[in-house]
């Protein structure tokens, strides 16, 4: 096999329940086909994912969602003209007898998202099937964003990689639960905010993010984390350096340390961007965090970031790190 595969080559393997990895707007996806249970049971071993934790299923378009005999609602249809294809995912019910449950871990819901990678929306369209796609990594650990962390984490296990590059977010998707016509609810932060759904229904429907921890069963698990241990800069004079330890600096704090009097040479640093720039640091945090695991760093100082305004991948953003700090 070798190393990176095909679009044509994955559409095959798919077809004969082959379970595969490929690029995704957000993350790397491992994806099967949604209704094969030779794959699902595949992709649950792969991942070492606990039975309980359901798959988010990816469809070609609106048409292929219907025809799976999934409904929408006036706002759940107005949400995916607005936002897809691309990173949200909708909560749906889940007919009777679908042949998706197999993917939703016996749940009467599905997650369904429209993806707008090109290589994602042509492995669909040729494997005519919705494909069920949790991250590309081994449960607990922080998702992949390009082909080699994928191949690190999970090469073997794999039939398959496509190398498609960088992702273009680097965080999962948006969660929403819009079943509701008087409040949306935002089970999962990602890149498309809470002020951007507000906006598009013009502040009539109220948008929370849920308090419930378990409205995503995949949320009581650990997640994002590095194996180093990552921890929130505050004081320079508060840091430890007697294990191997890097910062991870915004620009801002960057020059601060610089000038400070606690400065040493001789610690690594990783410049994050600007404090202000969550997009450009959402876009490479996991894999500073694979850099971190990989050059062995046992921890690593992280820069607080600015989240006055939040924009949707702000927020996510943050998200993502505090869990990966308390190892959530
Ligand atoms: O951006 C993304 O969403 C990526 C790419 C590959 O599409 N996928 C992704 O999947 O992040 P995963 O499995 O790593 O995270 C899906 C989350 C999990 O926390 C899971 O528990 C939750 O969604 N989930 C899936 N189906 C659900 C359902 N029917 N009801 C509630 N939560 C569900
Ligand atoms: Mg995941």
């Amino acid at each position: 096999m070798p190393k990176y595969i095909s679009i044509d080559k994955a559409v095959e393997l798919l077809k004969n329940g082959k379970v595969i990895a490929l690029p995704t707007e957000t993350v790397y996806g491992l994806a099967g086909v949604a209704s094969n249970e030779k794959a699902i049971k595949k992709i649950y071993s792969i991942k070492n994912r606990p039975k309980d934790n359901p798959l988010i299923c990816h469809f070609y378009g609106v048409k292929q969602i219907k025809e799976w005999g999934l409904e929408l609602n006036e706002q759940e249809k107005k949400i995916l003209e607005k936002f897809s294809p691309g990173p949200i995912s909708l909560k749906l019910q889940l007919p009777k007898d679908s042949k998706l449950k197999i993917a939703t871990a016996g749940l009467t819901s599905v997650i369904v998202r429209i993806p707008s990678n090109k290589i994602f929306k042509e492995v669909i369209k040729k494997t005519n099937m919705p494909l069920a796609a949790p991250s590309a990594n081994t449960s607990g650990k922080f998702s992949a964003t390009n082909a080699q962390m994928v191949y690190d984490d999970l090469g073997k296990k794999v039939d398959g990689i496509i190398d498609g590059g960088t992702c273009k977010f680097g965080l999962e998707s948006t969660i929403i639960d819009a079943s509701n016509p008087k409040l949306i609810l935002i089970l999962r932060p990602g890149p498309i905010g809470k002020k951007e759904i507000e906006g598009l229904f013009k502040n009539k429907i109220k948008v929370e993010h849920s308090k419930k921890k378990t409205q995503t069963p995949g949320s009581k698990y650990k997640h994002y984390s590095p194996d180093a241990e990552l921890i929130w800069l505050r004081e320079f004079s508060k840091l430890d350096f007697s294990i191997k330890t890097k910062l991870l600096l915004t620009k801002e704090d960057k020059l601060k340390w610089e000038k400070s009097k606690y400065f040493n040479s001789q610690i690594s640093i990783e410049v994050l961007g600007s404090k202000e720039d969550s997009k450009k640091i959402s876009k490479k945090i996991y894999q500073l965090f694979y850099q971190l695991d990989k050059e062995q760093f046992q921890r690593a100082y992280i820069s607080k970031l600015n989240t006055n305004n939040a924009s949707g991948s702000a927020n996510a953003l943050v998200e993502r790190i505090s869990k990966a700090i308390n190892k959530e």
